[in-house]
């Protein structure tokens, strides 16, 4: 089990435990466990069959459509990824008229997954009114998500806040993109206090799931003056690639994209095969590429590629630091919302006089251009 192997989580717990050992008061372990004022078990008196639910619902989500899975950990990323695990990604509208994380470009319809967060409040919601944030609701899914896919069990310390705002215009700038570089993705891992280390470990959710055509179509049309196809592809690889996406041209709508899995070997299971398919020439972005291209990670994807249940370990150790990114916690910050899409009424500001124009989603594709970026 992954649950206390996050060093700042350890330490904390020990320290906790042996303060609660020297008073003489027999602590439960279980709710010792306090991280940037998130808590394992938070939820024990309050609601306290809440994470079961949750488990539940995804459970029987995941049953009914297995991609799911991927799409909740991916909805984690991008959630805390952005003024932290606030479940600001959740949000259809915001009480400021700014246009909510959601319609960016590096979200949009790629975002899978969505109503199985809907379905886990309403069914929380229902047990335990105003209890229970959509931010923990994500955190759990997320985790019973992982497990489903094959990590090992791990405990998600809750506590966490709704946020009230979201913005797409927060994206830029903070989200990695596919033509990224491991200079860049780090830079933007520190921001968020990840490490170098942690990029490379949670970029092995490309374990499962895939990504549209449009993501990597550059690498695969028109690369360079020289190359229409990037050398660093395995050619075969790149050859059924083109057969499965057709070459983009100008005015594709991206929602007809296909999707392609990230790894075609075992496409639904977490495992360290991703490193192994990257290490083959078959990392299908360019950012999943630049994990062997830069010196500083090659050697940790050779060390996962050879250790699936050392890299499972991490991952789930990564899943819980990125859990706790930027965190809003106590009474003063944030609220519990009563629908995941929706900030609670009473907190609505009024909307601005002049509401912002909503930028299209996606902008549409030129022939041979390849990847525009989402921004
Ligand atoms: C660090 C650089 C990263 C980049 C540039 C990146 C980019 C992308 C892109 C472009 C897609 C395809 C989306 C689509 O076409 O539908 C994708 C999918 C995915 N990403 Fe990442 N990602 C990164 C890191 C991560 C991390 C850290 C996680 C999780 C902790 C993650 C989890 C996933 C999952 C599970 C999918 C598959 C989603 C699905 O099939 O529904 N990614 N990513």
């Amino acid at each position: 089990m992954a649950t206390t192997s996050m060093p700042r989580l350890t330490s904390t717990f020990l320290a906790v435990a042996a303060a609660a050992l020297l008073a003489g008061a027999a602590a439960p372990a279980v709710d010792a466990a306090i991280v940037d004022g998130l808590q394992v078990g938070f939820y024990n008196r309050s609601c306290p069959a809440a994470e079961e639910a949750v488990r539940d619902v995804i459970s029987s989500e995941i049953a009914m459509d297995r991609t799911i899975a991927a799409g909740l950990i991916r909805i984690f990323f991008h959630d805390c990824f952005i003024t932290g695990c606030d479940a600001s990604i959740l949000l259809d509208e915001t009480p400021s008229g700014d246009v909510p994380e959601k319609e960016s470009s590096a979200n949009g319809f790629t975002l899978h997954g969505l109503r199985s967060i809907d379905v886990a409040k309403s069914t929380v919601e229902s047990m335990c009114p105003r209890t229970v944030s959509c931010a923990d609701i994500l955190a759990f899914a997320a985790r019973d998500a992982a497990v489903a896919a094959g990590i090992p069990f791990y405990e998600v310390a809750a506590g966490r806040r709704d946020g009230t705002r979201s913005n797409m215009d927060d994206l830029p700038g903070n989200m990695p993109t596919p033509s990224h570089q491991v200079p860049r993705m780090t830079e933007l891992f520190t921001k968020r206090g990840l490490t170098q280390e942690d990029l490379v470990v949670l970029s092995g959710a490309h374990s499962i799931g895939g990504a549209h055509c449009f993501m990597f179509s550059n690498r695969i049309y028109g690369f360079s003056q020289g190359a229409d196809i990037d050398p660093a592809l395995d050619p075969a690889f790149a050859a059924n690639l083109r057969r499965v996406c057709p070459p983009p041209k100008q005015g594709d709508d991206p929602q007809q994209s296909p999707k392609v899995s990230f790894d075609g070997r075992t496409s639904e299971k977490l495992d360290s095969t991703y490193y192994t398919e990257v290490l083959a020439a078959r990392g299908l972005m360019s950012s999943d590429d630049a994990l062997i291209k830069d010196p500083q990670t090659k050697p940790t994807v050779d060390l996962f590629a050879g250790d699936d249940a050392l890299w499972q370990q991490k991952f789930a150790e990564a899943m819980q630091k990125l859990g706790a990114v930027d965190v809003l916690v106590g009474e003063q910050q944030g609220q519990i919302r009563r629908e995941c899409r929706l900030v609670n009424k009473q907190s609505r500001q009024p909307a601005p006089s002049v509401p912002r124009l909503k930028k299209p989603r996606f902008p549409r594709f030129m022939p041979g251009s390849g990847f525009h970026g989402f921004f």
